[in-house]
């Protein structure tokens, strides 16, 4: 063998070692180049044939090659040992991690459900800001220029023309505004107003609007029985629904909505203050006056429109006595509900 080859064999041997991902290659490589009859003993016993002007140089090769391959032996032993050593620290008969469940938020939860009932209605859910002008909150919708509800101890006012909505009732005037009758909308989300939080009051609360407006005869029968029916889907077929006479500034005529007690089934209960009834909506033909604001001819329209309490909804339906449960987001209440 020449010098030459020798330096090839030196380079071939160090490349088995690095390319050895599992210990039996390494003893191959091992067994290979340094075992008994491995190639570096057999050729340091060649020496005595190599011309003795040659032998000096093809010593210190030898010699540099063990040194070289023992060093890069150990150094991947320890790495393949290493490796398997963190393998090792998975066991997969040992239980799994628990990992907290979300479950979707009760509001969230009547909200989908209600979209979903009024969807089969025929009604698309509609859209609108928290932030909304005192023209859309107010004054579209017909409420008196210094009706108590504007006042400063009830609604949250950033300047004398913007607030934050008292009530998702906006939604209709800029559903109105951008669209030609007929509309059939929805519309879920938040509402603030300056209440002190206690069992069934909260600043910041959510409301479903709902609007239909079509230029064919539209009446408080089918605004009943559209209520009537959105309470039995929601709530079962025992659920009871009555009707009673009210006043809102948008609406003309005007009633409340309440639903039976579910906590007690109208026995009366801390929940329904005993009455047996929990008011849900305040609702009514909607007011000449509005469509005039939105550029409609009250001639020729015809429409109700109606406003849900979601909390009051969510309550109801899952018997949770106190509102304040609905936002403390303890996930052992919630996991509760589902
Ligand atoms: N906006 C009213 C409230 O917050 C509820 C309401 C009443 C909405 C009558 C309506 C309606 O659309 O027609 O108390």
């Amino acid at each position: 063998m020449t010098l030459q080859e020798l330096q090839e064999e030196h380079k071939a041997s160090l490349a088995a070692v690095a390319a050895a991902s599992a210990p039996e290659a390494l003893d191959a490589a091992r067994i290979k180049y340094l075992g008994r009859n491995g190639l570096l003993p057999a050729l340091v016993k060649q020496m005595k044939d190599v011309p003795a002007a040659d032998r000096p140089a093809f010593g210190k090769e030898l010699g540099a090659w063990r040194a070289e391959l023992e060093a890069q032996l150990a150094a991947k032993t320890a790495e393949l040992r290493q490796g398997a050593a963190q393998g090792a620290a998975f066991d997969a008969t040992l239980p799994g991690r628990w990992r907290a469940e979300g479950v979707i938020h009760p509001v969230s939860r009547v909200i989908e459900e209600t979209a979903a009932i009024f969807h089969r209605l025929g009604f698309s859910v509609a859209d609108g800001p928290d932030i909304e002008t005192k023209f859309n909150n107010f004054t579209a919708l017909n409420t008196a220029p210094h009706h108590p509800s504007m006042d400063p101890s009830d609604t949250f006012w950033f300047d004398p023309e913007t607030l934050l909505r008292t009530q998702t009732s906006p939604v209709q005037i800029r559903t109105m505004a951008a669209n030609p009758p007929p509309v059939r909308i929805i519309n879920p989300g938040r509402c603030y107003r300056r209440d002190t939080t206690d069992a069934t009051h909260s600043a910041n609360f959510h409301q479903i609007e709902g609007l239909y407006v079509d230029t064919r005869p539209v009446s408080l029968a089918d605004l009943k029985s559209t209520l009537a029916y959105f309470a039995r889907e929601m709530m079962g077929p025992d659920i009871g629904v009555r009707f009673r006479p009210h006043f809102f500034p948008f609406t003309e005529p005007s009633v409340e909505v309440d639903f039976t007690c579910h906590v007690c089934k109208g026995k009366g209960c801390r929940v329904c203050k005993q009455s047996g009834w929990i008011e849900i909506a305040g609702a009514g033909m909607v007011d000449p006056h509005v469509y005039r604001h939105v550029g409609y001819d009250p001639e020729k329209v015809y429409g109700y429109a109606f406003g849900m309490g979601v909390e009051r909804i969510a309550m109801i339906k899952y018997g949770i006595p106190d509102i304040r449960f609905l936002y403390e987001n303890d996930i052992r209440f919630l996991s509760q509900l589902r």
